[in-house]
This record gives C-alpha cells, sequence and structure tokens, in this order.
C-alpha cells in the first residue's frame, strides 16, 4: 500500500487495537438542523477528544471545529439530496473536490451509495470517480450504504451493497448492523464500520457495537446513538470501552452509568 494511504488510515483505525470510534455529524447534509445538531459546534466539542475520527461536512468543519483539534477527519463528500425530497434521496452528486479535502486535511474523503435506488447508478459513478481522484493522493475513500425507502436491511442486501463498494475501490465501508452480519463482513475485502441508526436507548446501542465488533466490523461510525444520548460524552466513553478494551455490555453500561453523573 502506498505510504500515505497505509498512514491516512493508521490515523482512522488505530494500529494498536485494529480498530476505530468514528462520531458521524454530517447528519445536517440532507437533514438540515436535525435534533442534536442544532448547533454542530456544541455538540462536536465536548466529544471531540473521545473520537478516533470525526465525519462532518466541509461546512460545519470549516464554520464549527476547533482546528487545533487532534481528531482525525474523515469528510463527507456527497450529497445534493434533502428530507424536502424523500422521494429523491438517492439523487446525490459529488459535493466537494479532493484537493479541498486535502485543504481540510481529511484522512479520507466519504460517499454515499445507494444500491438498488432510482439513482443506483449515479451514486456508483460518485464512488468510482471520487476514487479514481483519491486514490492519485492516497487518500482513504470511506463508501456509505444508504438505505433508500422499501429496501430491506438484511444481510442479503447489505452484503451486495458493502461488496460493490469494494469492488469499485473503496478502502472502507460503513453499513448499517443486521442478522448475519458476519456474512456481510465475510463478502467484504475491506474493513467494515458499523453505522449505528436510528437512537435506541443506551445499553441496546452498547449491545448493536459489540455484536457488530464481535461480527468482525473494525470499528463503528456512530452519529445518533452518541450525540442524543442523554449523556453523549458518557455514552462515546462507553462505547469506546467495547471497540478498542473488548469490555462486555455491562461493563461498559457501568462505565456510562459512572460517567453520567461526573
Ligand atoms: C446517512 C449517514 C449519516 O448521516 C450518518 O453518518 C449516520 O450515522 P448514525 O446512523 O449513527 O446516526 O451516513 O447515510
Amino acid at each position: 500500500m502506498d505510504w500515505g494511504m497505509e498512514n491516512r488510515l493508521a490515523q482512522i483505525i488505530n494500529p494498536k487495537t485494529g480498530h476505530t470510534v468514528m462520531l458521524a455529524v454530517d447528519h445536517g447534509y440532507f437533514q438540515g438542523p436535525t435534533s442534536g445538531l442544532e448547533e454542530p459546534g456544541k455538540t462536536i466539542a465536548p466529544l471531540l477528544p473521545y473520537a478516533d475520527a470525526l465525519m462532518p461536512t466541509r461546512g460545519v468543519l470549516r464554520e464549527c471545529v476547533d482546528p487545533h483539534t487532534q481528531t482525525t477527519m474523515v469528510l463527507r463528500v456527497s450529497g445534493g439530496n434533502s428530507m424536502a425530497r424523500v422521494d429523491e434521496l438517492s439523487d446525490e452528486v459529488i459535493t466537494t473536490t479532493i484537493e479541498d479535502a486535502i485543504c481540510l486535511n481529511a484522512a479520507a474523503v466519504a460517499v454515499s451509495v445507494y444500491v438498488g435506488s432510482p439513482h443506483q447508478k449515479q451514486t456508483l459513478q460518485n464512488l468510482s470517480d471520487v476514487v479514481n481522484q483519491a486514490i492519485k493522493y492516497g487518500m482513504p475513500v470511506l463508501a456509505v450504504t444508504a438505505v433508500g425507502k422499501d429496501l430491506v436491511r438484511d444481510d442479503r442486501y447489505l452484503s451486495l451493497s458493502c461488496r460493490i463498494a469494494a469492488e469499485l475501490g473503496a478502502n472502507m465501508v460503513k453499513t448499517y448492523y443486521c442478522e448475519g452480519f458476519e456474512n456481510v463482513v465475510r463478502g467484504c475485502p475491506v474493513p467494515i464500520v458499523m453505522a449505528g441508526g436510528k437512537k435506541i436507548p443506551e445499553k441496546d446501542a452498547l449491545t448493536l457495537t459489540l455484536n457488530a465488533i464481535q461480527g468482525g466490523a473494525k470499528g463503528v461510525d456512530m452519529g445518533r446513538n452518541i450525540f442524543r444520548s442523554e449523556a453523549p460524552v458518557a455514552m462515546i466513553k462507553a462505547v469506546r470501552t467495547i471497540v478498542h478494551d473488548k469490555a462486555s455490555v455491562d461493563e461498559a453500561f457501568d462505565v456510562f452509568n459512572s460517567e453520567k453523573v461526573k
């Protein structure tokens, strides 16, 4: 592997543990000021020291994130859709150039793909175009397997999406947890990180995290289950104990409960 590519991946996936806790805060790119991210800077600042990598858009990165941070950035570079057109969610384009990602010192760029959706081909073309550019600079590409309306998030569908993303050159894939998650991991030759999905009770989100790690995920790229938690910092610390320290769900939940009263 090219040195730059390997070095950037090592900034995201901790070489000592082989795992990563990424904090996803990119939701506003199509959801606007969604709950928990109304004022992104206030949400992000206390969580930033506990994330191995932050996943924002360039607008939030420039305006709301301390440039002196030591936390690695994985920059979302696809968009163009919105909640005002839920029938057209898969209609994404590339919004941010590789040059701007380099300017922002991103360690990787993230692109959504919508396999099985009306704009499947366009989003797979987006991924391919970004890989073609990024590879010249040793910049890893994270493919995000977005799931269109009416598509079932089962292992068959997610295996299809993750494998296609890897075949087109993604260096990492972000996908959802499902029954048979190990089949998704087995069929995907690049590291997988789990998206947290909609907010669920903290202990359930920790269980989901453990299941994903035991199923072969290299970590999480979690958003709502951290920043919408009643105690976001306690939650990210608890997630870290599972991802990096092999904690059980009960041990991690104890961390959450003891940290939330601090
Ligand atoms: C949608 C996205 C997100 O906006 C986000 O990263 C999802 O994170 P979470 O499900 O944990 O809130 O990638 O496709």
